[in-house]
């Protein structure tokens, strides 16, 4: 009878199959980990969305079809990625609500070394 594997060569053919499916064209390469969405409430009106972010996490760009609302859970710092190349950073209170107009296109980073989460509210109202 063959011994068992040790745990070694079992963890490297995992790693291996797994590196190969990420290495598929049809996934964004993606150095960061994703934030985390969840729809709190969705209607014909508004979506509510919570969003948490580990640090370093990111939403991906995307671009907002309505004016939203953000009220931050936590105190932290976001940084903000802009289709052209340039970014900024934002400083978050908690509780402290902001608004953007539709329109708004940008990629979204818990730049702080803190886990941060926000709600945001999306009025479907207002298009953009
Ligand atoms: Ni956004």
């Amino acid at each position: 009878m063959r011994p068992a594997p040790g745990p070694g060569a079992s963890a490297r053919g995992v790693g291996g199959a797994a590196a190969r499916e990420n290495d598929s064209a049809r996934e964004p390469l993606r150095c960061r980990a994703p934030a985390v969405a969840t729809v709190q409430v969705e209607d014909d009106k508004v979506r509510v969305t919570r969003w948490d972010f580990e640090p370093g996490a990111e939403t991906g760009f995307h671009r907002h079809g309505w004016l939203y609302v953000v009220v931050p859970v936590h105190d932290g710092t976001l940084h903000i990625e802009f289709p052209d190349g340039t970014h900024t950073k934002a400083e978050l209170k908690a509780g402290v609500a902001y608004a953007r107009p539709a329109g708004v296109e940008h990629n979204v980073v818990n730049g702080g070394p803190a886990p941060l989460s926000f709600v945001e509210t999306e009025v479907k109202a207002w298009p953009g």
